[in-house]
């Protein structure tokens, strides 16, 4: 094997902190370069345990969702649940925020920073404009909305959840809305969006729209795609489109019976 030299090997690890959200101390880092190199021993391999199969997960996965009886009983099997490789980097499993059994269930992409250090949903930037729509219609994560995503770790880098990654918390999710049995579903952003309506079509097209989610127990739920608050603090000129569409929602859900 190419040996990698002392620089790149630093050079690598302040890359992966940096993607991570971790400030490098670059004093600690200098001083390690310009120590000199331990003398090397051979090293006993590190046997990892293989990881379960994708299919092996899922099914574990589907096996704890049925078994929970209600919403703190499934935070707790999500929270216990090891099948998912994203959580080998986070530090908080982040399941929801809010009261269970809400008309309206929010249900965005995955945790960021300030959600892996705090364990709760939507509470960064993000969060806070999510909360300021909310509230434009008289909903709130005090009162009568529940906030989950549809991945419970903080990818690393915070790039989007895998395929993969969301395949293993779908059964929670789906038990999630069948124990909260809310009127209507927001889902926040392309990711969710995708991932909950089997449409091909993104958020840019679906906002706006009225959608239905079946779990895979069977209920139905009227789901509509709204823009992720991230993509409005980065496109303000996009507000008033998402104002319409949480109108929309206001509406719908009186109709549903769930105001
Ligand atoms: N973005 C999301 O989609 N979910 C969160 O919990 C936080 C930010």
């Amino acid at each position: 094997m190419p040996e990698i030299s002392e620089n790149k090997a630093f050079k690598a690890l302040r890359d992966w902190w940096a993607e991570m959200g971790v400030e490098a101390d670059t004093g600690l880092l200098r001083a390690l370069e310009t120590a000199p190199a331990p003398a090397r021993t051979e090293a006993a391999p590190v046997r990892r345990k293989a990881r379960p199969s994708l299919d092996a997960r899922i099914e574990e996965a589907r096996n704890l969702a049925a078994g929970a009886a209600d919403l703190p009983a499934l935070k707790a099997a999500i929270e216990a649940f090891d099948g998912c490789p994203l959580k080998e980097g986070a530090r908080s499993t982040v399941v929801y925020d809010g009261v269970p059994g809400s008309a309206v269930m929010v249900i965005g992409e995955g945790p960021g920073a300030q959600e892996d250090a705090t364990g709760k949903p939507f509470v960064g930037r993000a969060g806070q404009l999510l909360d300021r729509m909310l509230a434009a219609i008289g909903l709130s994560r005090q009162t009568n909305t529940l906030i989950t995503n549809v991945n419970y770790w903080r990818p690393p880098g915070n790039r989007n959840p895998e395929k993969e990654e969301l395949a293993v918390c779908r059964p929670f999710v789906d038990r999630m809305v069948e124990l909260s049995a809310p009127k209507l579903i927001i889902s926040a952003g392309n990711v969710p969006t995708q991932a909950l309506t089997a449409s091909r079509s993104g958020i840019m097209k679906l906002r706006g729209t009225e959608q239905a989610f079946t779990t895979s127990g069977g209920v139905t739920t009227a789901l509509f795609p709204l823009f992720h608050p991230a993509f409005l603090l980065r496109r303000p000129q996009e507000k008033s489109r998402a104002w319409r569409d949480l109108l929309r929602i206001e509406q719908r859900l009186a109709e549903l019976g769930g105001d």
